[in-house]
């Protein structure tokens, strides 16, 4: 090589390498700098895409680690607005991957998790119940297993495991459930998330592992993926196809504002005993025929026409089906001391409105077209 190429190699490596050691050094800076190293799992979900949205401008000291795989109900799209933030980052990974979940706590030195990835809809557990107990217990044991791992690195670790109140089967036309309820799960997706309840539990009775179980009723909001009551009602009405209601639609459920319940995630994480679990509930109880016929009249004073009630159809009753589910919220009320903030007929009103306005976000959820925003984003990384 003639000397002058060779001093200009030289150079040119030097002057690369020099870059990649500032690179290596900002990274580390801001690694140390940030207060909390939190990964959301199941951040790009319904419930994972609300707490985001709201965590991140909240806590600009905290690095939040979205960990998801994306299956169906994963929609990176909802994140729009905070995927360029420098304290967030999104790994593609799957919570069954025992050494992958290791191995991203490790090397983004997570000292925390707010556990949401799941399979998350009844119907689907029963037609496939396995992939359920993969993703549902086995997942929360690898994060467990990753989180004692954690500690042993960095000293402490909290574990805030999001579950539901579908753990303890279904109520009759009395009484709620609280935290002692005894555990009597009837669907698939119930029994795997009691089995990870019981899992937690088990860690921090077992490894004194520090952690927090929330167990909350329905949500509803912006984000949720049309196979769920609410935004399915407003998607069929919308294409004026049969709103289909089970049995004959007197399963009552205790709804609750997404954003209420996110609020509620930030309270127990930060100030949740160690240990204890809290119940979080609306005090909302609306059987499902009543919230679909509510949904039909907003909607007929939203955009004329209708009455959209009529589409109502009654299917045959889900198997297993559940009569009656409510919270008794007074434990996590007293103590942090959390309530609802947004009224059922605010919050309904949002939603119907949301879900009008953002037609083209419904419709890609419907065709599919969602699932090409990972590659068009990220592909390329
Ligand atoms: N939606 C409700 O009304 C409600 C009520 C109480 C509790 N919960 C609980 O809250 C959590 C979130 O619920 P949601 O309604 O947002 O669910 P969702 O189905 O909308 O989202 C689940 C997310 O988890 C991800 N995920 C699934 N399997 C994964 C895997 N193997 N690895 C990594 N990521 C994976 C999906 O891609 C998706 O982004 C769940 O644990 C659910 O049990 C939900």
């Amino acid at each position: 090589m003639p000397v002058a190429h060779r001093r200009d190699f030289i150079l040119w490596m030097f002057r690369n390498g020099l870059i990649t050691l500032m690179k290596l050094y900002m990274t580390r800076r801001a690694m140390t700098n940030h207060e909390r190293r939190i990964a959301i799992t199941g951040g790009a979900g319904f419930i994972g895409s609300n707490l985001l949205l709201q965590l991140l401008p909240k806590y600009p000291s905290y690095f939040f680690v979205n960990v998801d795989c994306l299956t169906y109900a994963g929609n990176l799209s909802n994140l729009r607005s905070i995927e360029s933030c420098d304290n967030y980052t999104f790994e593609k990974l799957d919570i069954r991957d025992r050494s992958a979940v290791a191995d991203c706590f490790e090397r983004h030195r997570i000292d925390s998790v707010i556990h949401l990835a799941a399979e998350s809809h009844v119907d689907r557990s029963i037609d496939g119940p396995m992939l359920f107990v993969q993703t549902n217990v086995v997942g929360t044991a690898n994060l467990l297993e990753a989180a004692l791992r954690q500690r042993e690195r960095i000293g402490q670790f909290r574990f805030h495991h999001v579950s539901t109140d579908e753990v303890y089967g279904s109520l009759g036309d009395t009484g709620y459930f609280i935290e002692t309820t005894p555990y009597r799960p009837n669907s698939p997706y119930a029994a795997s998330k009691a089995a990870a309840d019981h899992l937690v539990r088990a860690y921090h009775r077992t490894y004194g592992l520090d952690v927090v179980t929330t167990n909350c009723s329905n949500n509803y909001g912006p984000y949720q993926f049309p196979e769920k009551l609410i935004p399915l009602v407003i998607r069929n009405a919308r294409e004026g196809l049969p709103l289909p209601v089970y049995g004959d639609g007197k399963n009552v459920r205790d709804w609750l504002y997404v954003e209420d319940h996110c609020r509620a995630l930030d309270l127990v994480f930060h100030r949740g005993s160690a240990g204890e679990t809290y119940n979080i509930g609306g005090h909302n109880e609306i059987a499902n025929i009543d919230l679909v016929t509510l949904v039909c009249n907003i909607m007929d004073e939203l955009l004329g026409g209708g009455p959209r009630r009529d589409m109502i159809e009654f299917v045959a009753d889900r198997p297993g089906h559940d009569r009656r589910y409510a919270i008794d919220a007074s434990k996590i009320e007293k103590e942090p001391g959390w309530m609802p903030s947004v009224s059922f007929e605010e919050g309904i009103r949002a939603t119907v409105g949301w879900y009008l306005d953002n037609e083209q976000w419904l419709a890609e959820c419907a065709s599919g077209e969602y699932l090409k925003y990972y590659d068009k984003m990220y592909g390329n990384r």
